[in-house]
């Protein structure tokens, strides 16, 4: 991957942030009904699709799993960005604000911030429950956004923002999901390319520069942050929406190797390059494997 001098990247972000962002209150219709017969997401990509759970619910039940499947992701999604709003404001905190570089990490929290709001109101849209992280995975991002910083902040942000990058991407072309879905993900699939790319330039750059033992701490909190994000990326509780146990529901979606095949999908372009950054592979690849995302 080529990486242009650290502020010429910021400046060509910043002037591309002046061109194509959105003000979701303005740009999404919130009021238009939602379509009776489109799904939340792709009905292939449910982390159901195709077990025997699956083939007994009705076409109803279904497409509503998918409605809350999208707000799980969408979510999973919100909590990251208020840990990275916090850990790039940190990082603004020590460094001088002339730079294109710490202008454009304003930019980016002020991204995100218009971006949690909007996937709590597609939420409230859909009438779909908060589903927040469980209580261990809460206090785990508690910690992380409290201290997390260097390679582990960049890496941790593209996890993030690259698997739900192939999962929005793909359903923002979907005619069969709901227009309202499809929006919110052309919206966040154009803002997120710039924080992708701002968050993998970096690693090229400061990576070569890290010491040993901390490239192995940044590894292994890489690995630790892919395996909470992907075994927390549906909630369990999404289950109960269409009378499914959610213990039953979320040992059937792990083990579904349909569900398995979909996060290594969504991982295709994110594991490769944090090989190459040294940020995958060794003893914590274990971690990945369990998640499925290798
Ligand atoms: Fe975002
Ligand atoms: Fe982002």
């Amino acid at each position: 991957m080529s990486v242009r001098d650290r502020e010429a990247t910021a400046a060509r972000l910043l002037r591309s942030s002046l061109d194509h962002s959105y003000e979701p209150a303005i740009d999404i219709d919130w009021d238009a009904p939602l379509a009776e017969d489109l799904w939340g997401i792709p009905q292939h990509r449910s982390s159901l699709y195709g077990t025997a759970l699956w083939h007994d619910l009705t076409e109803e039940q279904r497409r509503t799993l998918t409605i809350h499947e999208v707000c799980a992701v969408a979510r999973m999604g919100l909590w990251f960005e208020i840990i990275l709003m916090q850990m790039l404001l940190r990082y603004a905190y020590d460094r001088d604000p002339r730079r294109p570089h710490i202008q454009y990490a304003l930019t980016e929290i002020a991204d995100e911030c218009r971006h949690s709001i909007m996937f709590a109101k597609m939420t409230e849209r859909y009438g779909v429950p908060d589903y927040a992280p469980r209580v261990r995975t809460h206090q785990l991002g508690r910690l992380f956004k409290t201290i997390g910083a260097g390679p582990a902040m960049f890496a941790g942000a593209l996890i993030v923002e690259e698997i739900l990058d192939q999962l929005q991407r793909e359903s923002m072309r979907d005619e069969t999901v709901q227009p309202l879905t499809r929006m919110v993900n052309k919206i966040h699939v154009t803002e997120e390319a710039r924080h992708v790319r701002y968050a993998r330039e970096e690693l090229v750059r400061i990576m070569p520069r890290v010491n040993a033992a901390e490239r192995a701490l940044a590894n292994y909190l890489t690995a630790r942050i892919a395996y909470v994000v992907a075994k927390n990326l549906i909630h369990r509780d999404v289950y109960a929406a269409v009378g499914i146990d959610p213990a039953v529901g979320h040992r059937a979606a792990q083990a579904n190797p349909h569900h398995r095949e979909m996060m290594r999908w969504s991982a295709r372009k994110l594991v490769p390059f944090l090989r190459e950054q040294k940020l995958v592979g060794g003893p914590t690849e274990v971690l990945w494997r369990k998640a499925h995302l290798i």
